[in-house]
């Protein structure tokens, strides 16, 4: 549906839009050039904030669909509100909430996500809340899950209400609570930035394990390497910096010390590059373009763009006409959890 068309218009509907800390603003002003944003809140600096549209929900969550936003972590409808007494009285409304919604609950596997803002007089922990509501569920016949929901309750607790709403994992664009992945650091884990990588597999519903031979430049200490190595594919790691010595001896590993302006490879050697050079975005297109010819058409680019400029929409922009003027497709650009002062890019060589 058009969101510029009268169809699909209703009363004002607030929206509970998360970014990463410190984007929020690139993300409303993404969001205001999918629609009219009638009223803005910021709920959460630089971070949390509500937005009023008129448009109908289905007409909303489709444009959202149509043209997901890179830097909206997560959205959530305010489908109810209760202002919070700070005792009790909160989990009893909260139950009656849910109670009165039966229907969109009955029959689905629900899980409740609960956040809140370090201000919220709201009294209960998150899993104080959850057990109480996972019981009202049970009573609508909705089995509570943590994993793999038809459907979540998003809860957020602020200054004064709890803002309350329901979606598909789909919808709210995560199925974690506010899009905040959480993975388990590891004991041996070479780098943080393993998350990076792991994140994007999920959000881009990436299979790397059917990936042959993998470029990762830029690779050290070697989280993204090890990852790849570990879904079993052959890796060219390519850093002037050292990788972690437990990586050294594999079997599957190929390291060049070297600058990545320095390397050259046979054309079509691989079906997977990733880059995660931490770079001037510019210079990393120029040597992320000289290196094309050895991914195989049909091949996937996972590229992370450091936001290093006041005006990251239009470096994101430059970036992706550079790399779609070349040879390669863009499939989706986001910012994930894990990215800090950067994005991902999933592209596609064409
Ligand atoms: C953020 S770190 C990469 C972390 C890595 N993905 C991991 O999982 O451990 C960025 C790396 O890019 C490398 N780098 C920067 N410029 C480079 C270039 N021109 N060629 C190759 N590597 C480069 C740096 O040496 C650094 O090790």
């Amino acid at each position: 549906m058009d969101p510029g068309s009268p169809e699909g218009r209703c009363r004002l509907m607030r929206w509970l839009c998360t970014a990463n800390r410190g984007f929020a603003n690139y993300a409303l002003e993404e969001l205001r050039r999918l629609f009219d944003v009638k009223a803005v809140k910021q709920i959460a600096a630089g971070e949390i904030f509500t937005i009023e549209t008129d448009l109908e929900r289905e007409a909303m969550l489709e444009a959202i669909q149509a043209k997901e936003p890179i830097f909206l972590r997560h959205i959530q409808p305010v489908d109810r509100t209760v202002t919070i007494e700070g005792n009790a009285d909160d989990l009893n409304h909260l139950s009656e909430l849910v109670r009165n919604a039966k229907p969109v609950f009955s029959g689905k596997r629900t899980a409740v996500h609960i956040r809140r803002s370090a201000s919220s007089p709201y009294h209960y922990t998150a899993s104080d809340t959850k057990g109480v509501l996972d019981a009202v569920l049970d009573e609508l016949d909705s089995e509570p899950v943590m994993q793999n929901p038809d459907i979540i309750l998003s809860i957020y607790a602020a200054g004064e209400e709890l803002l309350a709403g329901w979606g598909t994992p789909g919808e709210l664009l995560s199925d974690w609570p506010g899009g905040a992945v959480r993975f388990q650091r590891e004991e041996e884990q070479i780098s943080r930035a393993k998350f990076k990588l792991l994140e994007a597999e999920r959000a881009f519903g990436l299979h790397l394990e059917d990936y042959k031979e993998a470029l990762d430049i830029g690779a050290a200490p070697g989280g993204w390497t090890s990852l790849l190595l570990e879904r079993g594919c052959a890796v060219t790691a390519v850093d002037p910096a050292d990788l972690h010595p437990s990586l050294m001896d594999h079997p599957r590993l190929a390291y060049f010390k070297k600058n990545a302006g320095e390397v050259k490879f046979r054309p079509d050697t691989f079906d997977l590059l990733v880059c995660d050079m931490s770079w001037s975005p510019m210079l990393m297109v120029k040597l992320v373009l000289d290196l094309q010819a050895s991914l195989e058409r049909g091949g996937t680019a996972i590229i992370t763009i450091k936001l290093m400029h006041r005006k990251p929409l239009q470096t994101i922009r430059d970036v992706i006409r550079k790399l779609e003027e070349s040879s390669f497709k863009l499939l989706k650009a986001k910012q994930l959890f894990h990215n800090r002062d950067e994005i991902t890019l999933y592209l596609n060589k064409i």
